[in-house]
């Protein structure tokens, strides 16, 4: 196959962050994808119905006129937040879901939940309206090995919840283990999760073999090859419970190359044209469209995008640039070691 017509995608977990970057990024998004889930962890975060709102705006004002992009936005949960304001956020369609960060667990999390049990009252809330909860499924604790995190949040936080409140629907963000697909697998009801474009590419080696590569690095960190075995099985399985949500996560290179990097890795320009490399290696092409078109917006309750993309590969392998210029500084592009043929058409 050299042509593929899948339905316009949608990214269900992006980092577009603010002013200059954002600017800078969000065309790379726009250009393919017609609508994505707007990760709040802004400094300060995204916690109330008005600060959505004005970010929002600051997406809307800093999209190109001729891209049709609509932000789905969420709010960054803390011990504080207000039900009150979260359902009415909710009501007038503003936020998509709430998203929980465990404090402490990545970029700009420390606002987040300490005590799952002071969080409570805003997840029944939550449980009753409808609304989505997007997890960063990871334990914080020092004496958790970083490889092990999301097995244990599994075990002993997102397991508890959902005991505790089967109702409530479930999104785990950026599942990077066996562990996760396996759980997610084995639900019954309530519960999906996002796969991130770089988890199918890379494991834990490319962070760390041959000298030390911290465009790699990003949370949850890439762990060994069968954990991306297994998400690759997951991804282009056609199982509905799993769909894209990139995680394009971009930092300024000085603040990723030094010697306490930060972690995200920025994929949004090149993330179709790898998927459809994954896809084709993995004799899936056909379920690229379930994967990043279909089973993200059947599980948040939207109907699927009616424009179409065409991907072809070409002869000649397709050239990106290895970095960008933002207002704010370069931002290193993610490099799937490969050379890419696929092509989303203009
Ligand atoms: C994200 C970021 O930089 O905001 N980083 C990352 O490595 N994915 C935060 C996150 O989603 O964990
Ligand atoms: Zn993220």
């Amino acid at each position: 196959m050299t042509e593929i017509t899948l339905r316009r995608p949608d990214d269900w977990h992006l980092h577009l962050r603010d002013g200059e970057m954002l600017k800078a990024v969000l065309p790379y998004t726009s250009r393919h994808f017609a609508r994505a889930i707007i990760m709040p962890n802004l400094v300060p975060p995204v916690v109330k119905t008005a600060d959505a709102r004005a970010y929002r705006d600051r997406i809307m004002a800093a999209k190109p006129e001729h891209h049709h992009f609509e932000p789905l936005m969420t709010l960054y949960l803390t011990e504080g937040t207000d039900p009150n304001d979260l359902e009415e956020a909710h009501r007038t369609g503003l936020v998509t879901a709430a998203k929980l960060y465990p404090a402490g667990a990545t970029t700009n999390s420390h606002s987040g939940v300490r005590d799952m049990d002071k969080a409570m009252p805003v997840f029944e809330r939550m449980a009753k309206i409808g609304l989505p909860l997007c997890v960063h499924g990871e334990v914080t604790s020092s004496d958790v090995d970083i490889f092990d995190r999301e097995a244990v949040f599994i075990e002993t936080v997102l397991d508890p919840l959902r005991a505790r409140l089967p109702e409530l629907k479930v999104t785990m963000e950026h599942v990077t283990t066996k562990d996760g697909v396996d759980y997610i697998a084995a639900s019954k009801a309530n519960l999906a999760g996002s796969i991130t474009t770089h988890h199918l590419i890379i494991n834990r080696n490319a962070i760390l073999a041959g000298g030390i590569r911290p465009h790699y690095y990003c949370l949850p960190v890439a762990k060994r090859e069968s954990h991306r075995q297994a998400l690759r099985k997951a991804a282009t399985s056609g199982d509905a419970r799993f769909f894209l949500g990139t995680d394009s996560a971009p930092h300024v290179d000085p603040l990723k190359e030094c010697a306490c990097g930060c972690a995200g890795c920025f994929t949004s320009i090149n993330t179709m044209s790898c998927l459809a490399h994954v896809f084709e290696q993995e004799n899936a092409l056909d379920r690229l469209e379930a994967f990043a078109s279909l089973n993200g917006p059947a599980w948040y309750g939207l109907a699927p995008n009616e424009e179409r993309i065409t991907m072809v590969k070409r002869a000649e392998k397709v050239e990106f640039p290895t970095r960008i210029e933002t207002g704010a500084g370069p931002v290193t592009v993610f490099d799937p070691m490969f050379d890419i043929y696929w092509e989303v058409t203009p």
